[in-house]
């Protein structure tokens, strides 16, 4: 690794070919068609909406939804009209909470898997969530009813069901599944023509549902119910009960539901065992659109074509019906958590066992923080535990615990520590600006490229027989290449380092050596005799994770690279290296026209730290907030080495996701979203 220094030697004058390194990518290389992202099999997307799942689509040319944020008179009250929003003359102010604009047009719902996870039922197939087939679904002990009368082996397989035909199928925990054993939802006219929720629930009364937790999503959910309109819900109102009509004999309990708005019907939302009702109890009015909104908008449009205030964008709750109004948000609202990737999500949701942020960041211990913990905000200190009735969040985390399964990013703490009891010879250099040498099973992902017994590139772990290294890195000769693992000194093997020989070497099929696209490869190791492995079980030697995201980490995020490419004094180093890296946003400002979908910068602008000839193939790895490692990057290329505002160029691995899962065919390259 090149470290501080002045440059001896770049990709193009390299005197010592021993180091494999392609030409420098020309200034004006070739315009190749950029690669596809989709890998073949994968059919073109024609629809993107929330209630069309099957289908996908990466954003054609997206109506660029207007940021701007008007001025809000009044903004308790609600809209006069809001189906048909008369022109205002009232000025725009870009209010700075929805973005980044990249971001909007992308035209993202809860269905975008490069933001939020699929539920339990559905799969990410690129960037989109689909159905999954019923049977990928984990079997639960207890069978789960659903409203016709069946039952299925869990909650993920109803849901699975009922994602194809998207009518509600999944009813509640029932043991007995008889027809009409289910959670009935009605709208009832109040006195001054409200519409309550009334909410039956098997063998009992009807009930009002309660003014706490009501809000637009669940709402949204009560209005798309058959029989009503299904444009959505204009509003998600409370009223007193003390207001509701005498002369009617109203229950005298009520239910709260608490619903995300992906649910097709308020059975299937949170709801919470049933609370006695006084003078004071508010309960829950919804306002259903008799149509779909029609003409300009002048808030947020959402990506189903709804009309929303700019108020209700950015705090937590699924106003719009697709979520697309939590999709792009610089900073949210309503004490609602703000997940890096720029989506908001309700205070319910953070730390309640569920990951919702890609990195995880909602599920980390707080110590501090009561108004984190608390439940019901308005509640304070005194937080009443919420009993439920029936709680799909419980079963989500069991799904999501028996799915989420696979091991990688972690490494042998036992091992990170442990230095070689062989002391090297050389005197061992400590810290050098902006990079060290590694302990001997420190990475534990990092492997090296073996060609005809000289090792040029590195490489990364994925776990199984997977190696993921740069494409110009290696030629389709299996033959030729052997991929050491737990290798520490360049050249003296210590007692975890192995050398496995290579079955096959898949080159990314449009990889171009003259501009670098594409410079990703994956190396298949040799089964071991007689067995489904292709590593003997090694304490030094872990998988590291690949990014299924490309938003999964941002610019300025800290990640790690290391290898044994050149140092200062334009020599390989003999002990392997690593040094922190920052992620560089808009690398175009440095290579103009060289960067290409599929590469990053990453590095310092002031050249103290970069990859330089040798490194290429290794890992830039980036850790999550719950301290999964991914392989963010793959050293590529870069001019010369450390050279200010000549930052190094890395594949970016999340973009080749799909093309890693088509070839590999290996289900565990990613735990989330399967
Ligand atoms: N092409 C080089 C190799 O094959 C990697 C160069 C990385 N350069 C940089 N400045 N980061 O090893």
């Amino acid at each position: 690794m090149k470290v501080l220094s002045v440059i001896f030697f770049t990709c193009v004058l390299q005197i010592n070919s021993l180091e494999k390194s392609p030409s420098k990518p020309p200034t004006n290389p070739p315009q190749l068609p950029n690669p596809p992202v989709n890998p073949p099999w994968v059919s073109r997307p024609v629809s993107h909406t929330t209630h069309m799942p099957q289908t996908e689509q990466k954003p054609q040319t997206p109506k660029v939804p207007s940021i701007a944020k008007p001025a809000n008179p009044n903004p308790d009250q609600p809209e006069q009209n809001p189906g048909k929003i008369e022109p205002t003359n009232k000025p725009h102010v870009n209010d700075g909470v929805l973005g980044p604009q990249q971001c909007l047009e992308q035209k993202y719902t809860r269905l975008s898997c490069a933001k939020v996870f699929c539920p339990p039922w559905m799969r990410c197939i690129s960037g989109v969530c689909v159905c999954k087939v019923p049977y990928k679904c984990p079997r639960q002990e207890s069978r789960v009813c659903t409203l016709d009368g069946l039952s299925y082996y869990s909650m993920c397989q109803a849901n699975a069901i009922s994602c194809r035909s998207k009518e509600p199928v999944f009813s509640h925990f029932s043991a007995t599944c008889k027809v009409g054993d289910k959670v009935e939802v009605t709208l009832v006219k109040s006195e001054d023509s409200k519409d309550v929720i009334m909410i039956q629930t098997p063998a009992s009364e009807k009930r009002l549902v309660c003014g706490k937790y009501w809000d637009m999503a669940a709402a949204n959910v009560v209005c798309q119910n058959p029989g009503n309109a299904p444009s959505g819900a204009k509003l998600a109102s409370k009223m007193s009960y003390r207001l509701l009509e005498k002369a009617k004999k109203w229950p005298n309990e009520c239910m709260s539901v608490r619903c995300t708005g992906s649910e097709l019907s308020l059975a299937e939302c949170s709801i919470a065992t049933p609370e006695p009702i006084t003078e004071k109890t508010e309960v829950a009015v919804a306002n259903c659109y008799k149509e779909p909104h029609q003409g300009k908008c002048e808030g947020f449009t959402c990506v189903n074509g709804r009309c929303l205030k700019y108020k209700n964008t950015c705090n937590g709750v699924d106003d719009c019906g697709d979520n697309s109004d939590e999709m792009c948000c610089l900073s949210c609202g309503n004490s609602a958590f703000h997940c890096k990737s720029h989506v908001c999500i309700p205070e319910h949701a953070v730390r309640d066992g569920i990951r919702d942020c890609l990195g995880g960041e909602d599920e980390l211990e707080v110590t501090e923080d009561p108004k984190k913990v608390t439940e019901d905000p308005k509640k304070g200190k005194n937080k009443t535990i919420q009993q439920w009735y029936s709680d799909p969040k419980e079963e989500i985390r069991n799904i999501r615990t028996s799915l989420e399964k696979l091991e990688c990013g972690i490494p042998n703490m036992d091992y990170v520590y442990r230095p070689e009891e062989k002391v090297p010879s050389h005197q061992r250099s400590k810290r050098l600006v902006g990079g060290e040498e590694a302990l001997p099973t420190q990475i534990q992902w990092q492997v090296a490229i073996q060609e005809d017994k000289e090792i040029h590139c590195g490489g990364a772990y994925l776990g199984g027989c997977w190696v993921l290294t740069a494409a110009h890195c290696v030629r389709p000769k299996p033959k030729s290449f052997r991929i050491k693992i737990s290798l520490w000194e360049k050249h003296n093997r210590q007692s975890t380092t192995d050398s496995i020989p290579v079955k096959n070497i898949i080159i990314h099929h449009e990889y171009n050596p003259q501009t670098y696209e594409n410079d990703i490869a994956l190396v298949q190791l040799e089964l071991l005799n007689l067995s489904d492995q292709c590593i003997q079980e090694n304490p030094a030697v872990r998988a590291v994770c690949v990014p299924w995201s490309t938003q999964q980490f941002q610019p300025n995020d800290t990640c790690t690279i290391s290898g044994w490419g050149r140092n200062k004094d334009g020599k390989s180093a003999p002990i392997l290296k690593w040094a922190n890296v920052t992620i560089i946003a808009d690398c175009k400002t440095y290579y103009k026209g060289r960067i290409h979908p599929g590469m990053e910068c990453a590095g310092d602008l002031e050249g103290k730290v970069d990859s330089c000839q040798g490194d290429s193939g290794g890992p830039l790895v980036c850790k999550d907030a719950s301290g999964v490692s991914y392989v963010w990057g793959l050293v590529s290329w870069g001019d010369k080495c450390g050279e200010p505002d000549h930052p190094g160029v890395y594949t970016k691995v999340a973009h080749y996701f799909d093309w890693i899962r088509f070839n590999t065919g290996w289900p565990a390259v990613t735990k989330y979203n399967q």
